[in-house]
């Protein structure tokens, strides 16, 4: 386990599906961080946190109530604190169609805002969680996420700068809150199942890998990157008959901003990355550490492309015990 040597860590967007189980993950494993403070807008989210987590038994564990719109309330929340792990985001696809100023204000304004309190308050290192989607983005969602990359990666070329900013950019986390896996065990009561397209294909990462990730990625970035790890993916159908054979599944074709396979590694982003342990670094041109990775790492070829389709598929029986034990 990483030594944090009495740091202090803060998650924005603490109460989320990843956040939880960092946070439990960072408590359980006795990590020597001197605080844990979850940063979200809900009281009463927290308020079951607690209750999980009661505060007598994980004295390092303190939770802000607050919004990543405002600025001022982020700038108090980041005060002495050394990492922030950026995981606060409005990240359901359809919302996104509909409410895109929203998706806006939280995920670009809301990123912005963070890295101007981090800079301000000396914060040592912010690792922000992104996804595929952010890859050739059909979505507001993926694009608004996309900004918030470069908004990160950009934060590294500032001057007068301590704040190193880095991404980690995922695929769906299985059973997640509103992720396609979750979603479909909550609707096999229904007789029929409408899916877009069995042969779509998506990157999968269970919670507990992400952490590891994240974790393994704390203790190398030194700003500039965006990591993506390797990943498995499965088919859309081979998650259905993983849930349920019996139940009637119609295809209506994918939805206009969905795409049927993901890119988690655009061959536009290869010519600037390098293959690490189990992970692709991209390195920002203008402002990442090529050489530390150039060192480190093995460059892939120009014309690499990470893709939902090519990458390994987890077979049906491997998805029934991720199922079993993961929704
Ligand atoms: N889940 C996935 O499959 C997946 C895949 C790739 C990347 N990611 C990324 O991973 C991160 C975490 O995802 P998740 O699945 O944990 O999401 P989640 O379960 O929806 O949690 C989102 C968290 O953000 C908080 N939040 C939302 N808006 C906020 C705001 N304006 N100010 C402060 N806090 C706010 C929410 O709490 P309140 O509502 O109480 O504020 C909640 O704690 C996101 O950045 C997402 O884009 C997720």
């Amino acid at each position: 386990m990483i030594k944090f040597n009495q740091q202090h860590l803060l998650i924005t967007g603490g109460t989320g599906s990843y956040g939880q189980v960092l946070v439990k993950k960072l408590l359980s494993a006795n990590t020597d961080l001197k605080y844990v403070t979850v940063f979200s807008r809900d009281e009463y989210k927290q308020y079951e946190m607690r209750r999980k987590f009661p505060t007598t038994q994980y004295p390092a564990l303190q939770f802000m109530i607050g919004d990543i719109r405002d600025q001022e309330a982020l700038l108090q929340a980041t005060k002495k604190v050394d990492i922030v792990i950026h995981a606060a985001a409005l990240k359901q696809n359809i919302s996104g169609e509909q409410f895109s100023d929203e998706f806006i204000k939280t995920n670009v304004d809301g990123t912005r805002n963070l890295i101007k309190v981090a800079l301000q308050n000396e914060v040592k290192q912010v690792l922000c969680l992104s996804t595929d989607k952010a890859v050739y983005p059909t979505t507001l969602y993926g694009a608004s996420k996309l900004c918030a990359e470069k908004l990160l990666l950009a934060a590294n070329s500032k001057q007068k700068n301590t704040t190193v900013f880095s991404v980690l950019r995922l695929g769906n986390l299985f059973g997640s809150r509103g992720s396609i896996s979750s979603d479909l065990k909550n609707r096999l009561a229904d007789e029929t199942i409408t899916i877009t397209d069995p042969d779509m294909s998506r990157f999968s990462l269970t919670m507990e890998e992400s952490i590891a990730l994240t974790l393994k990625v704390l203790e190398v970035i030194k700003g500039g990157e965006i990591f993506i790890p390797k990943m498995d993916t499965y088919r859309l159908g081979d998650l259905m008959i993983a849930l349920n054979k019996d139940v009637e599944i119609k295809s209506s074709g994918p939805r206009l901003t969905e795409k049927t396979h993901e890119i988690a590694l655009s061959s536009e982003e290869a010519r600037f990355t390098f293959e690490w342990e189990n992970f692709y670094v991209f390195i920002s041109p203008t402002a990442g550490p090529y050489l530390y990775w150039q060192k480190k790492g093995s460059p892939v070829p120009h014309d690499f492309e990470m893709n939902s389709f090519q990458a390994p598929k987890l077979s049906i029986e491997v998805l029934k015990r991720l199922i079993d034990t993961h929704i």
